[in-house]
């Protein structure tokens, strides 16, 4: 039935130099666990995938019950969490994975680091990497508020604290990030729920896939 689908499209648009093209190319001996069980280390970049697309599929389900608003905001995670059905799960994936994330992230770049994988040509999806790494630091910064407790407000003023000392372009930083109030406040919540939500996934899609198509281009580092 399957395959019957499959080929009712692939007559019409010609998927399988397509496909072919992303899933049909061997792993080169030297990244290969079975050959070499120190090749694991290849893993943490696939890893670090995994967990951000558990992150953007239970992220889109949270947004299915939360109310980016003040006065709604905690209630509406409060709600999630004991009354929805499977909400706890979503949400503690969600939490759990944000920090699992970083901490493969943090694999992945030693292992680019001690390997040199970073050197010529693959400086730039190093520096493609560095700014994906920007970018899930900064969902986890916006994330933290979004439950709008004590613990999310008060973190959070600290953050823009810090931001605010920049040199120069402090004040600026955090009005941008904050909006013009004085203190944490509704358009700060409104903020960071479209920062977290729209603006730095936008920017991580693009920044993937231009990461695994240099991946791809360029194959993957040799061996020591
Ligand atoms: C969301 C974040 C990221 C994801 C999902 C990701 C994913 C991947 C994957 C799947 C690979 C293939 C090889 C491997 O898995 O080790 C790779 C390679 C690479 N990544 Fe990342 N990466 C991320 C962030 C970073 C960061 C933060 C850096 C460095 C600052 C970086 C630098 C590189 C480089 C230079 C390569 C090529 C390595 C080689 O050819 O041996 N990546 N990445």
């Amino acid at each position: 039935m399957l395959q019957k689908i499959y080929d009712w499209i692939d007559e019409r648009v010609d998927v399988t130099p397509i496909w072919r093209d992303i899933a049909d190319h061997e792993v080169p001996e030297h990244v290969n666990p079975a050959h070499h069980f120190s090749a694991f280390v290849y893993c943490f970049g696939g890893l670090t995938f995994f967990v951000v697309v558990i992150q953007i599929i239970s992220g889109m389900f949270l947004t299915m019950y939360y109310v980016p608003d003040i006065e709604n905001a905690w209630r509406s995670v409060y709600y999630l969490q004991t009354e929805v059905a499977h909400g706890q799960i979503v949400r503690g994936m969600h939490h759990w994975g944000a920090s699992v994330v970083i901490v493969m992230l943090l694999l992945h770049t030693l292992r680019v680091f001690f390997q040199g994988a970073y050197k010529k040509p693959r400086e730039l999806n190093w520096i493609v990497g560095v700014l994906l790494f920007f970018i899930i630091l900064g969902l986890g910064f916006t994330g933290y508020l979004l439950p709008w407790d004590n613990k999310a407000y008060f973190a959070t003023e600290v953050g823009l604290n810090i931001a605010e000392d920049v040199p120069i372009v402090g004040q600026e930083i955090r009005s941008l990030l904050a909006g013009d109030e004085e203190i944490v406040g509704a358009q700060t919540l409104a903020r960071f729920f479209a920062i977290h939500v729209f603006f730095l996934p936008a920017a991580m899609f693009v920044l993937l896939g231009a990461h695994f198509i240099l991946i791809r281009r360029q194959g993957i580092s040799g061996p020591l």
